[in-house]
């Protein structure tokens, strides 16, 4: 989504701002634009499409010499895909100029009101309202007039600011949208991700909501919009989300699928303790007490991370015992949910900062409700607000189809349900064997991940039909979803995923010959009827594509192709079953001669509802 980039010291700040847009590609956006403030005066580019447009613009330009400026990566929502829609947008005199994330929802008003005031608008953005909104209460202190400006507005924002009667001085604030303050010497970068600040320093803090920071070369000042003084609290951030790179791999997606068995390895590291029958969770202990008491648990998140959630749920009813709901985030936080007394809620996100997941969060803290995280990002906005949390340590994921953080968020609610269930009712022996399942599984990914080739080679034969459907019953339902969601997204195949006994409800009718049915059957408790669903379709011509335990005879009968995945205890199955589904996006996207790791119209990070 949207990426801001900001800069203030001693350094020209094009190449910065550049390099830090190019860092930011990754989350996903259709434009490009950057303003440098410099001895000449204001200097602005835009281009529509990738960072590399706006480069090659700029080698044709002179001026931008500066050492302060501000840049931006577009994901339209006011406004097409145009170049005049692209930030960093000014007021009609030229003197404000700001990039901004997130949504003014009262820009229409406020356009209306400004519009009588004689202020005339070039874009269709919300942006270039707040740029003139400013300009209008701008009396000689760009801080000031930011201030003012923002306690107008709704919605949410992070923006940067610059002022051409203020030369050399930087202003950014925050409500919703994520925005970091790197803190090196005699210089600041600000960006919307911390990947565009650890090339510069590893010091940085988060902004919070209604914080506003002013920048000059040798100083520093955080504020609320409302004045009140703010000490900001500083972060070592991990020089790990500088150093990418992609190896021998193509994309970061296939590199992030490879790279499962390690990423586990490091989630599970000195948190499961398989002599004692001990789950170690250091995020969790302050509130052990409350958490094994707790009456229900509520998963929320969005997107992958809500798949993860929902095998969340069959995780905490069978293995703790406590009844779990699950709810896509942007649902919860609208419909007025009862939160009980003893009810948490448990946020998962890759990012830390979807903006749903964020606000599901609040209204559950509002009500009363034990907040926890399971995130990957450390020092992300839902990290920081919640009163307790497990960290995925899966490493920075990059593809913009999430595959490592799905099996890190799954492990991490496994360790999670298995800390309660031990606690609760589920004997030592039980337990020790769950770890020793849970232990198993990098090396059994290992084994998947070596039919790379063949699930290839099974991809090619379908991979020119536009519809699919996958398949799954118990904890393999949300395999399912999760599955179709990995096909949708990068090669922009039509899926949908369902639970197997669904299918006869509506989507049987679908059913032509030679239609890709891709069956999660491995050897659970519901083997024998999802064979039965699997007999239904194959009797209408779908062709049936089935992920199956090793060893497993039967399905050899009935499926047209079986991709195997090695025995492990059920609750665990879709740390395995999902891997041969994720190739099989992959593949089908690089067949079909998509960009994988920028598929079209998707965000890594949605930072707006
Ligand atoms: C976006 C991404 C998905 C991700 C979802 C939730 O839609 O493209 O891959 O699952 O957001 O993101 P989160 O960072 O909260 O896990």
């Amino acid at each position: 989504m949207c990426g801001i980039v900001g800069y203030i010291g001693n350094i020209p700040a094009k190449g910065l701002l550049i390099e830090g847009l190019k860092r930011l590609e990754y989350r996903g956006y259709d434009s490009a634009g950057i303003a440098v403030l410099g001895d000449q005066g204001l200097d602005v580019e835009r281009a529509v499409g990738r960072v590399a447009n706006l480069e090659a613009k700029l080698e044709s330009r002179t001026g931008f010499d500066g050492t302060l400026g501000i840049a931006h990566t577009r994901w339209a929502t006011h406004g097409a895909v145009t170049e005049t829609n692209c930030h960093p947008h000014t007021d009609n005199a030229g003197n404000i100029c700001l990039v901004h994330n997130g949504i003014i929802e009262n820009y229409a008003a406020l356009r209306t009101v400004l519009g009588e005031r004689g202020h005339e608008f070039r874009t269709e953005t919300d942006t270039e309202v707040l740029a003139c909104l400013i300009a209008e209460l701008y009396e000689g202190d760009l801080e000031s007039a930011v201030k003012a400006a923002l306690k107008e507005v709704t919605g949410a924002y992070a923006i940067a600011v610059l002022c051409t009667q203020e030369p050399d001085v930087l202003v950014c604030a925050r409500k919703g949208g994520p925005l970091m303050v790197g803190v090196g010497s005699g210089e600041y970068v600000v960006a919307s991700d911390p990947s565009a600040i650890v090339a510069h320093t590893n010091r940085a803090f988060a902004l919070d909501d209604y914080n506003v920071v002013r920048l000059t070369r040798d100083s520093i000042r955080t504020s609320t919009i409302h004045n009140k003084a703010v000490t900001p609290q500083m972060l070592q951030l991990n020089s790990e989300l500088g150093q990418v790179e992609l190896g021998s791999f193509d994309h970061y997606m296939q590199k992030e699928i490879f790279e499962q068995p390690r990423a586990l390895r490091t989630t599970l590291r000195g948190r499961v303790d398989r002599d004692e029958g001990r789950i170690v969770l250091g995020g969790l202990l302050s509130h052990a007490k409350e958490l094994v008491r707790a009456r229900k648990f509520i998963m929320t998140g969005q997107g992958t991370a809500l798949h993860a959630g929902m095998i969340g749920e069959y995780l905490f009813e069978d293995l703790a015992k406590i009844p779990t709901e699950v709810e896509y985030a942007s649902e919860f936080r609208y419909r007025n949910p009862i939160v009980e007394e003893g009810t948490v809620v448990c946020a998962i996100s890759q990012s830390g900062e979807t903006a749903d997941t964020l606000a599901a969060l609040e209204e559950a803290k509002d009500k009363g409700a034990l907040a926890l995280g399971v995130v990957n990002s450390v020092g992300s906005s839902i990290s920081r607000n919640t009163d307790a949390g497990v960290y995925l340590r899966v490493g920075p994921e990059i593809g913009v189809a999430s595959t490592k953080a799905f099996t890190g968020q799954v492990a991490v609610l496994t360790m999670m349900a298995l800390f309660l269930g031990r606690r609760r009712l589920t004997s030592v022996e039980k337990t020790k064997h769950m770890i020793a399942e849970l232990e198993s599984v990098p090396d059994k990914i290992e084994i998947v991940l070596e039919q790379a080739d063949r699930i290839k080679a099974v991809t090619e034969k379908y991979v020119q039909r536009e519809n699919w459907l996958f398949m799954g019953r118990g904890y393999n339902y949300p395999t399912a979803l999760e599955g179709a969601l990995k096909l949708k997204e990068i090669s922009y195949i039509h899926a949908e995923g369902m639970p197997a006994a669904e299918m006869k409800h509506g989507p049987i009718a679908l059913i032509n010959d030679g239609m890709p049915a891709v069956f999660i059957a491995n050897r659970g408790a519901q083997y024998t009827k999802v064979l039965a669903n699997i007999e239904e379709v194959r009797a209408r011509g779908g062709h049936i594509i089935a992920v199956a335990t090793e060893g497993d005879k039967e399905i050899e009968q009935v499926a047209h192709d079986v991709l195997w995945v090695p025995e492990v205890a059920e609750p665990l199955s879709p740390l395995l079953t999902v891997v041969p589904l994720q190739l099989m996006a992959y593949y089908a996207a690089v067949l079909r001669g998509h960009d994988v790791d920028k598929p079209r119209n998707l965000a890594k990070s949605v930072t707006v509802e």
